[in-house]
């Protein structure tokens, strides 16, 4: 339960020490929206959207995406006062170790492994199969059907190396690919909306109705579970579970946090970075997810391409490429920043005993965490190569989901221990915006699937077996003789 006095967090990410464990402060607050909006535009928007009008809530597919940008909001509003307070490497992982103490910062740390090495396995396989499909490639070695996703493997290593050689390159590239995706989905919003029909958008909620014929007691929702309630598509229920689902499209702004030691003016520029990538994203979901729902009858919606073929069902199929090109330029910033922010919790984990002290090296002219980074990009390319992970994209939301309730009780506990702490930007209402922010994620995760509960669990036991046999007694907050709250 020892926890690491903020002071020394604040040192370390300051700019007043010299050596060779530091980052370079290279970024602005638009290089910290490009990451954001890099990591969170990805394959959500482009599958989910289908996949959720047509099984669980209808036009009203608008709505989930709107109740998952609020819970998001809640935790980016809990971020932001942490991050702009205590700008660090580590963001989630560091928040919890000041706090709560370090087996829970241990978690949360394996939990950010979880989500961003995962995240970007998965992504590289979708890469991969939508580049396939652009160009015509064999689906043998790209793609979801492939025994070896050469694609999948190619892309994470090139990515990996951009992350390697520099936070500038790296922003440059992800800069780059965001431009392409967003002018394309703008481009979706403004072609699609002559074609928007009134009498696709009702009913906007379709009345509940049975569901999960088939559905094993694994693939269903945990509350559903717990509570004894019956399988249900459609009606309000279906909205909050096509909400829980398409929560994934908004993971990732939180790694604009993990800049924090590479960002010029943290202190003002990271809550823009959080709040612009989330304004930005949140406003292109809704108009993405109406124009597709208000161009073809939600039982008709393709689930795997929903907008490229909401085009083609109105006799524009030339729009398809464009959202092909954009998902290839989604996904592949995707990547990108997964591996920049992997690399920075490897980082701050080293730099606390809780990793081995090599994985901290900052290389000394690229300026990054250049060996955690390699080592992350050579184990995503081995899961995206051999592992068939498609079913595991709501992993990455639970272990976000995670970090984000332990992110909203860092917030009044840090508010209580260190009241005097200089605090840039400060949640409003708090405890009452936080505990929101935590209840509104703990519903997000009951109402994922059982099954997913059960790989989380494992993921996280494996993860206290790797506490208990090396960072508990490497731990430098150990060895200092810190004991906890009372030092301060
Ligand atoms: N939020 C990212 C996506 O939608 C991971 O692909």
């Amino acid at each position: 339960m020892r926890t690491k006095p903020i002071a020394d967090v604040i040192v370390q990410g300051g700019d007043d020490e010299g050596g060779g464990q530091r980052l370079r402060r290279r970024l602005g607050p638009l290089d910290l929206m490009g990451f954001g909006i890099g990591i969170v535009i990805g394959t959500g928007i482009f599958t989910l959207t289908g996949i959720e009008a047509r099984d669980h809530a209808g036009p009203a597919v608008i709505v989930s995406f709107v109740l998952a940008g609020v819970a998001s909001l809640l935790a980016a509003l809990c971020y932001a006062e942490l991050a702009s307070s205590v700008p660090t490497a580590g963001s989630a992982y560091t928040y919890a170790y000041a706090t709560m103490g370090e087996i829970i910062a241990w978690i949360i740390g394996w939990d950010l492994v979880l989500e961003f090495a995962l995240g970007a396995a998965v992504v590289a396989r979708g890469w991969s199969g939508y580049l396939a499909e652009l160009l015509h490639l064999p689906g043998s070695v790209f793609g979801e059907s492939s025994t070896v996703n050469l694609g999948a493997v190619l892309i994470t290593l090139v990515l990996g190396g951009v992350a390697t050689l520099g936070i500038r390159q790296s922003s440059r590239v992800t800069n780059a690919l965001v431009v392409v995706k967003v002018a394309i989905c703008l481009f979706v919003v403004v072609a699609g909306a002559f074609f928007v029909r009134a009498a696709n958008l009702t009913p906007f909620v379709p009345p509940a109705q049975p569901s999960g014929a088939g559905e094993s007691g694994l693939t269903r929702p945990l509350s559903q579970v717990v509570f004894g309630l019956e399988p249900s598509a459609f009606g309000v229920a279906g909205v909050l579970t096509a909400a829980a689902v398409v929560f994934f499209a908004y993971t990732g702004f939180e790694a604009v946090a993990n800049l924090g030691e590479e960002t010029r003016r943290p202190r003002r520029d990271l809550p823009l970075g959080l709040f612009g990538t989330l304004a930005i994203s949140a406003l292109l979901y809704v108009l993405v997810s109406f124009v597709v729902v208000g161009m073809v009858d939600y039982r008709q919606i393709d689930p795997g391409a929903p907008i490229a073929s909401a085009f083609s069902a109105v006799g524009a199929g030339w729009a398809s490429a464009l959202v092909s090109i954009a998902a290839v330029a989604g996904l592949t910033s995707v990547i990108l920043v997964d591996i920049v922010a992997i690399g920075r919790i490897g980082f701050a984990m080293s730099r606390d005993g809780l990793l081995p002290p090599a994985a901290g090296a900052v290389h000394p002219r690229w300026g990054t965490p250049y060996r955690t980074t390699l080592v992350v990009t050579g184990g995503i390319a081995l899961l995206a190569g051999f592992v068939p992970l498609s079913s595991l994209a709501n992993l990455v939301s639970i272990g976000t989901l995670f970090a984000f309730v332990i992110v909203s009780a860092a917030v009044p506990i840090l508010r209580r221990t260190m009241p005097q702490l200089e605090r840039p930007f400060r949640v409003p209402l708090s405890p009452v915006v936080p505990a929101l922010s935590a209840l509104a994620c703990l519903y997000l995760m009951t109402n994922l699937s059982v099954e997913t509960w059960l790989r989380f669990l494992v993921w996280m036991a494996l993860g206290l077996v790797v506490y208990l046999g090396y960072g508990r007694r490497r731990s430098r907050v150990a060895a200092k003789g810190y004991e906890s709250r009372s030092v301060r």
